[in-house]
């Protein structure tokens, strides 16, 4: 990684543990390569995007529904997805330092560390193995879900037996997939444990060139609806294709400071995994047209996100480096906090009261932080770092006039606002 690269994802890395975003896993053990947690912050934005995702899907588009399906299913479903057979990274190991490299992220021969000689790259399947049971020689081998998406794959005729859904058709999730990366690394972007954001739409083979190119388009018009900077978004065509896919495009992020840029692939999945279902289940899995009365196994379109990636890209294209501050410039939907309340000075009592009562009036509409600690310069400074769109101070002139002071974290702007109005104008503000 270049150098300047090096030091973004180094400063992201420390913002993300000084503000309470990313932990690193099982941190008082000294870590757990490929795990991490989110704290207080992040796990709020990591809900606050969930929830935009979600929403979007099955609110805001027609004939989509949602499943939670469970981690660990079936093993037999591993080896008709595939992922048995060819769910594997091929490394090769430095004969010199010994260190390990996915043979998909070098060039030539030579190891990019010490230039020592690689040796042939060696297949690993990347599928977790667990095993299920407690009495020894009675435990099943099993798999944690290397991709989040088979057991949509696995509930498609149920969701059609118990809704009114008709061809074409989606299914939404999310939820956690684990892979046994042989080299975990750069942060959130390569992980043993994360999560996805996956669509499976459901359609007519004659129709999926037509819904393929509207999933597209439709997914990279939501990622630009979020990020700070939409114009470091871009498509890449994959010339290699995973064993399931016929035609894929990976929804990238320009300027990431590390090789990894892909945050969501678009996937032509075709029947793939209904037709392999069917014949390693012995089910029939195909959709009959009621008023055609034409049978065939729905082709699928999938539209396979990383919420891990997509937050730790967020974070990198919101940091901002000022003469005095480093502030998140998140979009106010994402950003943890909205609003942060401040009394002038933590030793007055009847500031205190003042700012309480803004806070509590506040608090049951909008995701809001109090904080009273040192001056209001380093509340600021905080708030900044945290992304928190809306600082509002409780001073003297509050007690006589009923009003408060507002800074926009951007412009660093400030207003006077009667606190009567309070409500409204955050709420105009945040849905700008
Ligand atoms: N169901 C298709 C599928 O899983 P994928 O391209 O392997 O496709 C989808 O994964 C998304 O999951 C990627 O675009 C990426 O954002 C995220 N992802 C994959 N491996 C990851 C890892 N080891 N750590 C974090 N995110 C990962």
């Amino acid at each position: 990684m270049p150098e300047n690269s090096q030091n973004l994802m180094d400063k992201i890395v420390s913002l993300c543990k000084r503000r309470g975003f990313i932990y690193p896993g099982s941190d008082i053990y000294g870590g757990f390569g490929g795990f991490y947690d989110f704290g207080p912050l992040g796990v709020e934005m990591k809900n606050n995007l969930k929830n935009l995702w979600w929403k979007w899907m099955t609110i805001e588009h027609e004939n989509i529904v949602g499943i939670d399906g469970a981690i660990i299913t079936n093993p037999k479903v591993w080896e008709a997805s595939g992922h048995v057979e060819s769910f594997v990274d091929p490394l090769s190991e430095c004969k010199k330092c010994h260190k390990r490299f996915k043979a998909d992220d070098i060039e030539g021969k030579k190891c990019p560390e010490c230039q020592g000689e690689l040796t042939e790259p060696k297949k690993f399947n990347i599928l977790m193995p667990v095993q299920i049971g407690v009495i020894e020689g009675e435990k099943v081998n099993a798999y944690l879900r290397g991709e989040a998406c088979q057991t949509i794959y696995l509930n498609y005729k149920n969701i059609l037996n118990t809704t009114r859904l008709k061809i074409p058709f989606g299914v939404c999730q999310t939820g956690k997939a684990f892979r046994n990366e042989v080299t975990p690394g750069n942060f959130l972007f390569r992980q043993r444990e994360f999560e996805q954001w996956d669509l499976q739409w459901f359609c007519h083979p004659k129709e999926m060139e037509k819904w393929f190119d509207f999933w597209k388009k439709e997914r990279m018009e939501w990622y630009r609806g979020l990020f700070t900077n939409p114009k470091n978004l871009g498509f890449y065509k994959h010339e290699k294709l995973a064993h399931y896919a016929k035609k894929a495009f990976d929804i990238v992020y320009e300027k990431s400071p590390c090789e990894i840029k892909e945050i969501e692939g678009i996937h032509w999945r075709g029947d793939w995994d209904l037709s392999r279902h069917q014949q390693y289940s012995g089910q029939d899995l195909s959709y009959t047209d009621m008023e055609t009365k034409e049978k065939f196994i729905p082709q699928i379109v999938e539209t396979s996100g990383g919420v891990d990636r997509m937050f730790l890209f967020l974070l990198i294209d919101a940091y901002t480096e000022e003469k005095e501050r480093i502030v998140l410039k998140l979009n106010p939907k994402i950003a943890p906090y909205k609003v942060a309340v401040f009394p002038l000075l933590a030793n007055k009592p009847k500031l205190i009261e003042k700012a309480r009562s803004v806070y509590l009036g506040l608090k049951k509409q909008f995701s809001v932080v109090w904080d009273d600690r040192g001056n209001i310069g380093k509340r600021y400074y905080a708030q900044d770092e945290a992304g928190t769109p809306f600082c509002i101070t409780i001073d003297f002139d509050s007690l006589e006039k009923d009003d408060v002071t507002v800074r926009e974290r951007d412009s660093m702007k400030q207003e006077r606002i009667k606190i009567k109005e309070l409500k409204e104008y955050l709420e105009e503000k945040l849905n700008e």
